[in-house]
C-alpha cells in the first residue's frame, strides 16, 4: 500500500473559524488561510475590529473564498445580525491567529463585546490560540496568568517562538510560521491516524434497477451507514470517494467527492474507474442482486394484464473489485443477513476474499435499515468474530476505521 505523501499527510478536511485580532502578526493570516485551504479546510475568516488595520478583509475574504465577518449586527438598516452560535457550532475548530494580549484577556476574562469572542464563548469544539505580541508584553505576569488559565480550560496553544520582534526587541512573541500553526492543528485534530491521506472508496444506498420509467426493483436502504463511514473517513483525513445511489442524504464535509448513481450497472461502473487508485474499498452499498432483462420504454399499464418480470443478475462489484485490486489494497464488505448470520458471513468473506466482512442482522432490534444505530459483528480472515454492541451508526463507522487502521 503506498505510504501517503508529505502533501496528503497534511489533509485536514475540518471547517476552521479563524479568528485573527489586531497586531501586526495578521499580516500572516493571508498565507494561514491558503496553508488551511490547502490542507482542504472550510475557512470562515471572523477579524476583531482592530485587525482591519493590520490586514485587508478583502484579501482574507478573496483567499478563504468567504465573506469576513467583524461584527455582531450588520449595521445596513436591514435588522440582520452574524449568529455568532450557529457559527461556532459549524465550526470543528476555533483557531486564533494572531491572538493578541488582548484577546487573551478577554478570553481568560469571558468578555463578549465583538463577534469574534461571542464565537469563542459558544464554541464546544477545540480552540487553538497562536499568541503574539512584544517580548514585554508576553512576559507580563498578566498575560502568563491569562494564558495558563486559558490552558487550565482545555485551550491548546502553539507558539509564540523567539526572534525578531515588530519593535525591533529580539526574544519571545512572534506568532508561529502558518505552517506551523496548520502542523500543530493536525497534531490536535488526528493525532495519529493512520487513515490520514489514505484514498478510501466507499459505496452507499441502494440502487434502483427500471422496470419502466416509473417503476423499479429495489433493496432497503438509507445510506445512513455508508455516509457515517465517509464523514469519519474524511475527519480523519483520508480522501473520500463516495459512491451512492438514491438517497436523501446530504453532505457537505471536506475530503469527500461524492458521485451519484442510480442503477448497479452505473455503481458498478463509477467503482471500477475509481477503485484502481484506492488504498481501501468499502462496499457498504445494498446493490440490487437482479434487474430486469428489458425495461419497458413507456409505463406498463393495468389492462395489459400481468407483467411477467424476466429478471437478470447484476454484477457482484464488491467481487469483482476484490478479485481486480492493485496490490496492497484492503477491501471490506458488508453483508446483511436474517438467518444463519455467522455461517453465510464468514462464507461471503471466504467467496469474496475480503480483508473484513461487517456483518449486520436484521434479527437484532434497533440494527438495519434506517435506524440511527446498528450492531455489527466483524468478520477477518483467521480471527474470531468480534461482536460489537448496538451502537449509533456514527459510533459503528469509527468502530470499523479503527480496525481498518490496525490491518493498515
Ligand atoms: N454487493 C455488491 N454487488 C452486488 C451485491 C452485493 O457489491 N451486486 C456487495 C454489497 O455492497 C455488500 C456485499 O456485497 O458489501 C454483500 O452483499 P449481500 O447482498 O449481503 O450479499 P450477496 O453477495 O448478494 O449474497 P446473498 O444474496 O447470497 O446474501
Amino acid at each position: 500500500m503506498a505510504t501517503p505523501t508529505a502533501e496528503a499527510s497534511k489533509r485536514l478536511h475540518r471547517r476552521v473559524l479563524l479568528g485573527v485580532s489586531g497586531g501586526i502578526a495578521a499580516y500572516k493570516s493571508a498565507t494561514l488561510v491558503r496553508e488551511l485551504v490547502k490542507a482542504g479546510c472550510e475557512v470562515q475568516v471572523v477579524m476583531t475590529p482592530a485587525a482591519h488595520d493590520f490586514v485587508t478583509p478583502l484579501t482574507l475574504a478573496t483567499l478563504s473564498k468567504r465573506p469576513v465577518l467583524t461584527d455582531l449586527f450588520v449595521r445596513d438598516g436591514s435588522g440582520r445580525w452574524n449568529d455568532h452560535v450557529h457559527l461556532a457550532r459549524w465550526a470543528d475548530v476555533l483557531v486564533i491567529a494572531p491572538a493578541t494580549a488582548n484577546t487573551l484577556a478577554h478570553m481568560a476574562q469571558g468578555l463578549c463585546d465583538n463577534l469574534l469572542m461571542a464565537c469563542i464563548l459558544s464554541a464546544t469544539c477545540p480552540v487553538l490560540v497562536a499568541p503574539a505580541m512584544d517580548l514585554e508584553m508576553w512576559k507580563q505576569p498578566a498575560n502568563t496568568r491569562n494564558l495558563d488559565l486559558l490552558k487550565e480550560r482545555g485551550v491548546h496553544t502553539v507558539g509564540p517562538s523567539s526572534g525578531e520582534l515588530a519593535s525591533g526587541l529580539v526574544g519571545e512573541g512572534r506568532m508561529s510560521e502558518p505552517a506551523e500553526i496548520v502542523s500543530a492543528l493536525h497534531d490536535l485534530l488526528m493525532g495519529a491516524s493512520r487513515l490520514n491521506g489514505r484514498r478510501i472508496l466507499i459505496s452507499a444506498g441502494p440502487t434502483q434497477e427500471a422496470i419502466d420509467p416509473v417503476r423499479y426493483i429495489t433493496n432497503r436502504s438509507t445510506g445512513k451507514m455508508g455516509f457515517a463511514l465517509a464523514e469519519e473517513a474524511a475527519l480523519r483525513g483520508a480522501v473520500v470517494e463516495l459512491v451512492a445511489g438514491p438517497v436523501s442524504l446530504q453532505v457537505d464535509r471536506p475530503g469527500i467527492t461524492r458521485t451519484d448513481v442510480v442503477s448497479a450497472a452505473e455503481m458498478a461502473s463509477a467503482c471500477k474507474t475509481l477503485a484502481p487508485d484506492q488504498d481501501i474499498v468499502i462496499m457498504t452499498a445494498a446493490v440490487a442482486d437482479h434487474r430486469p432483462r428489458h425495461a419497458a420504454p413507456e409505463k406498463i399499464k393495468k389492462g395489459q394484464g400481468l407483467p411477467q418480470l424476466e429478471l437478470e443478475p447484476t454484477e457482484d462489484i464488491l467481487a469483482t473489485l476484490s478479485t481486480t485490486r492493485p496490490a496492497g489494497q484492503m477491501v471490506v464488505g458488508f453483508a446483511l443477513e436474517s438467518e444463519k448470520a455467522l455461517e453465510h458471513g464468514r462464507a461471503k468473506l471466504e467467496r469474496k476474499k475480503l480483508d473484513l466482512l461487517v456483518l449486520n442482522s436484521i434479527a437484532d432490534e434497533g440494527a438495519g435499515f434506517g435506524h440511527d444505530t446498528n450492531k455489527v459483528t466483524f468478520l477477518r480472515p483467521d480471527k474470531d468474530p468480534e461482536e460489537l454492541p448496538l451502537m449509533s451508526k456514527a459510533a459503528v463507522a469509527r468502530a470499523i476505521l479503527d480496525r481498518i487502521e490496525e490491518l493498515l
